[in-house]
């Protein structure tokens, strides 16, 4: 297992945001975090990638407790927020050997430049190495984003909404490259609240309300949320309360089976 959170509670401005949500991701992973607008995936995502610690609740990364440890352990998490923070005026190549020669300072110069070339064949961007970034399409721009936090070869990739504004095509298609970088021995952990692409899934977190509603394999969804095609998920989760969702997850074998009870 390369991460397991139990019992994350996030508290923001007063109100409690995630409640109570256990979490586990293993090698080779492609786990993806459902759920409607606010029900706080991009919280639950920045606090078991340690960035913004939970207020309540233990996350341990590779044996270790990540928020004691953070300091030596978040060069091995990548995390591409929800907002890009790419540079704009620089040129992609340019971009990411500004990322290598911040984020791997100790390297000489052919291995910051083989990272570079290496991240530009997998996220499929050499035809754009030479472009602005402000040049860039939506989809490409979110390409230099995922390659940037990928110069360091983290062990664990968190990519919030990657696919926004991506037209179905584009989509499917960075979906299918984080898939192979889950297949090539990584983890990644990925927010959407879009349901197709859910086949490359290995696991699936629903949050309604900042509450865990499920956290099981994608094909076992369509029974326990009681719908025939999985974009009903979401009227079902209006149907019913999170609370009694979550009652009938932790009711379920599924908590025990995928969460370790
Ligand atoms: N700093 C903050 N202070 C107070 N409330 C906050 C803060 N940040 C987020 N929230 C609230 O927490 C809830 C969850 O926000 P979050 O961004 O995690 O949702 P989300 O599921 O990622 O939504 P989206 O799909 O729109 O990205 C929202 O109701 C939001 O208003
Ligand atoms: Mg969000």
């Amino acid at each position: 297992m390369i991460l397991s959170a139990r019992k994350i509670n996030v508290i923001l401005g007063g109100n409690s945001i995630v409640q109570n949500v256990d979490f586990r991701v293993h090698q080779g992973d492609l786990v993806g975090i459902l759920g409607p607008s606010g029900s706080g995936k991009s919280t639950l995502l920045r606090a078991l990638a340690g960035f913004r610690p939970a207020q309540k609740g233990k996350v341990v990364f590779q044996g270790r407790d990540l928020y004691e440890e953070f300091d030596q352990l978040k060069r091995s998490i990548g995390f591409v927020p929800q907002d890009d923070v790419v540079p704009l005026a620089l040129k992609v190549e340019r971009a990411l050997g500004y990322t290598a020669e911040l984020r791997l300072s100790d390297f000489s110069k052919e291995e910051k430049k083989g990272r570079v070339d290496g991240v530009i064949r997998t996220l499929g961007l050499a035809k754009s190495r030479k472009q602005r970034v402000s040049d860039l399409s939506g989809g490409q721009r979110k390409r230099v984003s995922v390659a940037m936090e990928l110069i360091a070869r983290p062990t664990l990739l968190f990519a919030d909404e990657p696919t926004s504004g991506l037209d179905p095509a584009l989509e499917r298609s960075l979906m299918e490259t984080l898939r192979k970088l889950a297949d090539g021995g990584r983890a990644v952990v990925v927010t959407t609240h879009i349901m197709s692409s859910l086949d490359l899934l290995d696991a699936v977190c629903v949050l309604d309300a900042g509450k865990l509603c499920y956290f099981g394999p994608v094909d076992g969804m369509k029974e326990f949320f009681e719908v025939e095609d999985f974009v009903n998920i979401y009227d079902s989760l209006q149907r019913g309360s999170a609370q009694s969702w979550r009652q009938k997850f932790d009711r379920s074998g599924l908590r025990k089976d995928y969460l370790g009870g």
